[in-house]
């Protein structure tokens, strides 16, 4: 996301509701066996990996599906060596997911390949970002004041990764809730309790405790957490009538929600992963027509 201006964004939104609009686009872009791109996922993902292939499929584009655990890299191949394969071969995308963090724009400096952060340990999701943000955009039509909190694990988030910078240059004003040990610090965010904001937020977005990510192992009683952090149907009943609950899922049901709300009439989490697939579409046109 920090590669892009609100203007960036703004753009990328407008291409996305016209995919919407037109449900797709009006042709393919390619012809077939004419545009290679590969997902290549060395970290599991149900949403980013299919909604970006759906994406591209409905592009025209040629998708190869690369898994860690039956290339190369298993041999001990380095990342930048596996995409330097696939750029000779002729690919000229890669939609790149992985847990080592901070390599990933050195690596493509490197290649004549396009890459697409598509989950990078825990510095940025930037996908999932612009798919919150159209959701988020269908609903109140603005950004500038909206006020947001983001509730659980913000500091071993990499969609909060890439939201610490976008919203507040959207102009949301920003906060997040959750346990000290997961609170990330950030100047533009501030940290408030959960239940004193709630009745006055315009948007609600939990996020999934990332036991994967924690250094130290994490000893949390998931009851006491979702009484503490989770949105009840008690915390429910404070929202704002306009209000939207989000997450990026995969959610845990009864820990960061109560599983009876994961469907609720506030909720648009299913609305947000429908979205991926448009936002994914106009992520690669402006990768692929623009080349920045
Ligand atoms: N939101 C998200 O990134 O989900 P996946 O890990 O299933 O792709």
């Amino acid at each position: 996301m920090q590669q892009l201006t609100a203007t960036d964004i703004e753009g990328i939104l407008q291409k996305a509701n016209l995919f919407i609009k037109n449900k797709g686009p009006r042709v393919p872009f390619f012809l077939p066996g004419q545009e290679f791109i590969c997902n290549f996922f060395l970290e599991p993902s149900t949403r980013t990996k299919f909604s970006f292939e759906v994406a591209q499929r409905r592009l025209g584009f040629e998708v190869l599906n690369f898994s860690g655990a039956t290339s190369s890299i298993t041999k001990g191949e380095t990342l930048y060596d596996s995409l330097k394969t696939l750029e000779s071969v002729g690919c000229r995308t890669a939609v790149v997911r992985l847990k080592q963090e901070n390599i990933l724009a050195d690596i493509a400096e490197s290649l004549d390949l396009n890459i697409i952060n598509a989950g990078e340990g825990t510095v940025e999701h930037p996908s999932q970002c612009l798919l919150d943000l159209l959701s988020i955009q269908q609903r109140f039509s603005k950004f500038e004041g909206l006020k947001i909190a983001i509730v659980g694990d913000t500091r071993h988030s990499r969609v909060f990764g890439s939201h610490s910078y976008a919203l507040p240059l959207m102009g949301f004003d920003c906060y997040i809730c959750g346990p000290e040990s997961m609170q990330a610090e950030h100047p533009k965010f501030k940290q408030v309790k959960l239940d004193e904001i709630l009745p006055d937020l315009d948007i609600v977005m939990f996020l999934r405790i990332q036991k994967e990510r924690h250094l130290n192992s994490l000893n949390i009683d998931e009851q006491e957490y979702f009484r503490s952090y989770g949105l009840t149907t008690e915390r429910y009943k404070v929202l704002k009538e306009r209000a939207i609950l989000m997450h990026p899922g995969p959610f845990q049901r009864d820990v960061e929600i109560a599983s009876e709300l994961i469907e609720s009439d506030k909720s648009i989490i299913f609305q947000q992963k429908a979205n991926g697939v448009f936002a994914r579409m106009a992520i690669l046109d402006w990768i692929v027509n623009y080349e920045n």
